[in-house]
């Protein structure tokens, strides 16, 4: 029986990173997984089905759609043609590139890494049955479950992969839809929901809720909506869908309003089902070391602690944001606890990013949270029509908008929409960190022209001294 300190289950964000940091520290760690529907590539979901494949998709099909539409303005004429196979395999081969990188990692920090479906079977004792059916047994002091999430189903849509897809399935369809009906308005439906509509098809977007992206700032929302809409995509909010009948070429889809009210029906090409994602721990053995999830199938933790000693949980099979950074910050806190450091997570301050065009992105909290909690707070906001940058580059849409106390002026939240603003709102997350005041960025110097001056702009609007709009 081999022996480590830490096994860990789950090559995901949670669990790469989980068995990188407990290497760099010296624990004898490997690391468990049984890749994405049998696949032998580390990264779980994230590199394989997720964020990776999906934002390749977003920035080419970004491009395609600017030689379209915004070239011409900036002088350049050019009749874009589509090349989806190549579109496809430029995301395919990234995502091989930054798999073998995991690989690389784990022999740079002398993390083991066993193939196969990791099953507790007791106290420190993980059973791995590999690919070939041969089992191997594995024994540590501490276990770490990383083993993620799939996406939640719906009665009466069953997924195919062929007409009805999930997220997997949408990022690998094999023609543009003359028309998509993507069911849910979250971050998956509008993601590649954009992805389809930029390349060519009708997208129609069913909502259940009667406001897009729920959990987002609603001012926000309201912004993006229209954005969208602008662009061609349609919502039908307020919607219940009530079942789908596929045929070789489409799928026919009824729905209803949740107010009540007669049903109606969606003629599709393709349907796109994404409303939302549930933990994954199927087979697992949670049972053998006394773990219950809840309700939903999340594994509970205090500090990433399960009820079961030398037994701890992180990333999307636990509470909390289904995010890929929110899965390494908490396996960096875990194993740092594990290896008897003081690990911390601030989990008010992780950042949320739509990677759509424009692209939302925010921290901490929304106008929504601070009246609910009955906390007094100042706004300032910014118009990317008044940023000079923006304005050369034709890309004026969208604001920044900061959230401040009304009486100490500490950072309370941030919310941005427009061009590229996910590699702004990290300035935030640091303000934020260090607890800083409004006046903090409003007084610090930011590079002439460019977006972040924005940032700087919306903070003195807290106080009402925003000078360039
Ligand atoms: P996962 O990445 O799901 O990894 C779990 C791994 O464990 C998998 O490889 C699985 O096969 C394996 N496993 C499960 N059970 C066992 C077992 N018993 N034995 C061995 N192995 C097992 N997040 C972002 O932050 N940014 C984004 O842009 C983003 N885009 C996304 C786009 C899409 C389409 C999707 C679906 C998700 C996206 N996410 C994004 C979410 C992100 O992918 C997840 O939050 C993240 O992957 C969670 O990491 P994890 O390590 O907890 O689990
Ligand atoms: P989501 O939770 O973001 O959105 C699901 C949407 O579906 C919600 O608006 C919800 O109200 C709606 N819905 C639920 N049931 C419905 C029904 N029966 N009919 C119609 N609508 C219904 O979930 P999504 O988009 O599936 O994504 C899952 C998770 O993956 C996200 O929560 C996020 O954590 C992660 N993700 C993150 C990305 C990023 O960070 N950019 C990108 C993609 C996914």
């Amino acid at each position: 029986m081999a022996q480590y300190d830490v096994i860990i289950i789950g090559g995901g964000p949670g669990g790469y990173n989980a068995a990188i940091r407990a290497g760099q520290l010296g624990l004898k760690v490997v690391c468990v997984d049984k890749g994405i529907d049998g696949g032998d590539t580390l990264g779980g979901t994230c590199l394989n089905v997720g964020c990776m494949p999906s934002k390749a998709l977003l920035h080419a099909s970004e491009m395609f759609a600017a030689a379209n539409t915004e070239f011409a303005t900036l002088g350049i004429e050019v009749t874009p043609k589509l090349n989806l196979p190549q579109m496809m395999k430029q995301k395919a081969d990234s995502v091989g590139a930054l798999t073998k990188g995991i690989e690389f990692l784990f022999k740079k920090n002398k993390v083991d890494r066993v193939r196969g479906a990791g099953k507790i079977v007791g106290p420190g004792k993980v059973e791995v049955t590999g690919p070939d059916g041969a089992v191997t047994t594995l024994d540590a002091k501490d276990i770490v479950i990383a083993t993620g999430s799939l996406p939640s189903g719906l009665p009466g849509v069953e997924v195919d992969q062929k007409r009805i897809v999930d997220s997997t399935g949408a990022l690998t369809l094999p023609e543009v839809p003359g028309h998509l009906v993507v069911i849910g308005a979250g971050i998956i439906g509008l993601e590649l929901g954009s992805v389809w509509r930029r390349l060519g098809a009708k997208v129609t977007v069913v909502e259940f809720l009667d406001r897009i992206t729920p959990g987002m700032d609603a001012e926000m929302a309201k912004t993006f909506q229209r954005a969208l809409t602008k662009q061609g995509m349609e919502f039908k909010l307020g919607s219940k869908v009530t079942g789908a009948k596929t045929s070789k070429t489409g799928v026919t889809l009824t729905y209803e309003p949740v107010a009540g009210g007669a049903a109606e029906t969606l003629q599709a090409d393709y349907v796109l089902l994404a409303i939302g994602r549930k933990p994954f721990t199927d087979g697992l053995g949670l049972e053998s070391v006394g773990i219950t999830p809840d309700k939903r199938g999340f594994i509970e933790t205090d500090h990433w602690k399960t009820s079961a000693p030398g037994v701890w949980a992180i990333g999307d099979v636990t509470h909390g944001p289904m995010l890929a950074h929110k899965a390494e910050e908490e396996s960096v806190a875990c194993i740092e606890t594990i290896a008897g450091k003081a690990g911390h997570v601030n989990y008010g301050i992780i950042p949320s990013v739509v990677y759509t065009s424009p692209e939302v992105a925010w921290v901490g909290k929304t106008e929504e949270e601070l009246k609910a909690e009955g906390r007094a707070y100042k706004a300032g906001k910014f118009p990317f029509t008044a940023n000079s940058r923006a304005k050369i580059n034709h890309e004026t849409e969208g604001f920044v908008k900061v959230l401040a106390d009304a009486t100490t002026d500490e950072i309370l939240g941030a919310h941005l929409i427009g061009p590229q603003v996910s590699e702004m709102v990290g300035e935030y997350a640091v303000a934020m960190e260090f607890r800083a005041a409004s006046e903090d960025v409003a007084r610090t110097c930011h590079p002439h022209p460019t977006r972040s001056e924005a940032l700087r702009q919306a903070a003195m609007g807290v106080e009402g001294w925003t000078m360039q709009a």
